[in-house]
């Protein structure tokens, strides 16, 4: 989840190539430093979550979007057990894993560790891997709570069971991003962020029954923009505030008696608190409460009921800011900014995991520029800090493409 992927040097992100030129700038780049062009690419999105946030892991309800923002992997097979890997985003620099050896954790370089994570992930299930030779680049931007990290994950597990000759299901790839953020990165995320990249649909955000791990895609209105602003405030300790509500939750969840809190209902929450303390009963309540919003978020979408949006994400939000704690001050000032300007149309939250990252907005299109205007008016002078804002939309998940770019589909 801590899409930080790399604690020192010099990270260059080029959110401005469009995806095609980024395509043929990574297979460009693989073909200069190996010395033959890459057999074929995978290109894997980030995702914004629209509503339902800290839900997945307590096996409740999301509802992510796959957004147009990728990381790329150039690949060709080698003929023995070496895993090459060259991140043309850290300045070129490279890891090498020995498929016969174990994977140990790299303590000066974090972004190798999501990779070697995958492979110890894929090879702990007895799958085959060929050697491969790769190059990652991407434009999803980084420590933003876009799922960089969940990107690169889902990516690299495409890139070396395709070359492997190996299927596997969009949920299968997506346990093996999570699994390796668990027990290798060692972060307690849950399953949302991989199985979105996996699972995305173009034009749709994706309900995700994280119990079941069901998925029902749902149309976005076309009349309505996703739009992302990166609040630029520095995720420090996020891994740790978040696993620390992970904690609280299942705290909560033994007091209740479930094994998860999607298994309680608003009216157990208040009627079975019993000696439950304040802080574990607030995380509870979030939950329980964000549950509904999603499939609330869900109905309303489907029935064009658009005018109950402002009202979820504003809600959701508050929840997130003072019963899961989970918001920060520039945070809080974003979102009131851009409902300001809303006005009760469309909506507006933080998204993501919390303590910096982005807000996510669904804005009539009519009213985007304003929006943009009042934040590029008002958000540096309150804040000291500049905003990055985009415009994304909803794409597909992982797929290879063959290196003249045409969709393979994912296979
Ligand atoms: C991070 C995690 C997800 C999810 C969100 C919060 O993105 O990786 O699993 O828990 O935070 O909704």
């Amino acid at each position: 989840m801590s899409d930080d992927l790399h604690q020192t040097g010099s990270l260059v992100v080029d959110t401005n190539s469009t995806q095609d030129s980024l395509s043929q700038v990574t297979s460009k780049y693989f073909e200069t430093y190996y010395g033959s062009p890459a057999e074929f690419l995978v290109r894997a999105p980030g995702r914004v979550n629209i509503i339902g946030e800290h839900t997945d892991y307590n096996g409740g309800f999301v509802f992510p979007a796959a957004i147009n923002y990728y990381t790329y992997v150039a690949v060709s097979k080698r003929h023995d057990s070496i895993v090459n890997v060259v991140a043309r985003d850290w300045s070129g620099e490279v890891d090498h894993i020995d498929l016969t050896k174990p994977m140990h954790f790299d303590e000066a370089r974090m972004w190798p560790n999501y990779i070697r994570g995958v492979v110890e992930q894929l090879q702990k299930r007895n799958y085959p891997l060929q050697g491969c030779d790769l190059v990652v680049s991407g434009n999803v931007p980084q420590g933003a709570g876009l799922s960089s990290s969940a990107a690169l994950e889902v990516g690299i597990a495409k890139a070396l069971t395709h070359a492997s000759g190996i299927t596997l299901t969009p949920l299968e790839l997506a346990q093996i991003g999570q699994d390796a953020e668990n027990q290798f990165v060692n972060c307690a995320c849950g399953i949302m962020d991989q199985l979105i990249s996996t699972s995305g649909v173009e034009g749709h955000a994706v309900m995700i029954d994280c119990r079941n791990f069901e998925t029902q895609s749902v149309p976005l209105p076309p009349s309505y923009e996703i739009i992302i602003i990166n609040s630029s405030v520095q995720r420090g300790l996020v891994d740790s505030e978040y696993n620390q509500r992970r904690a609280q939750c299942e705290t909560a969840a033994a007091h209740y008696g479930v094994d998860l809190l999607r298994q309680v209902s608003v009216e157990q929450l208040h009627v079975q608190r019993g000696d439950l303390d304040d802080v574990s009963f607030k995380r509870a309540k979030h939950v329980v409460e964000e549950n509904a919003r999603v499939l609330e978020m869900v109905e309303c979408l489907r029935s064009s009921e658009h005018d109950k949006l402002f009202q979820l994400m504003h809600d959701s939000h508050e929840s997130m800011r003072s019963l899961f704690e989970i918001t920060v001050p520039a945070i809080d000032f974003l979102v009131e900014l851009v409902a300001k300007t809303l006005d009760g149309e469309g909506g507006v939250r933080m998204t993501g995991g919390g303590f910096g990252g982005c807000v996510v907005a669904l804005v009539p299109v009519n009213k985007v520029a304003q929006v943009k205007a009042a934040v590029e008016a008002n958000y540096f002078n309150e804040t000291g800090l500049k905003e990055v804002i985009y415009t994304a939309r909803a794409s597909a998940g992982v797929v290879v493409l063959s290196t003249g770019f045409s969709a393979d589909g994912v296979g």
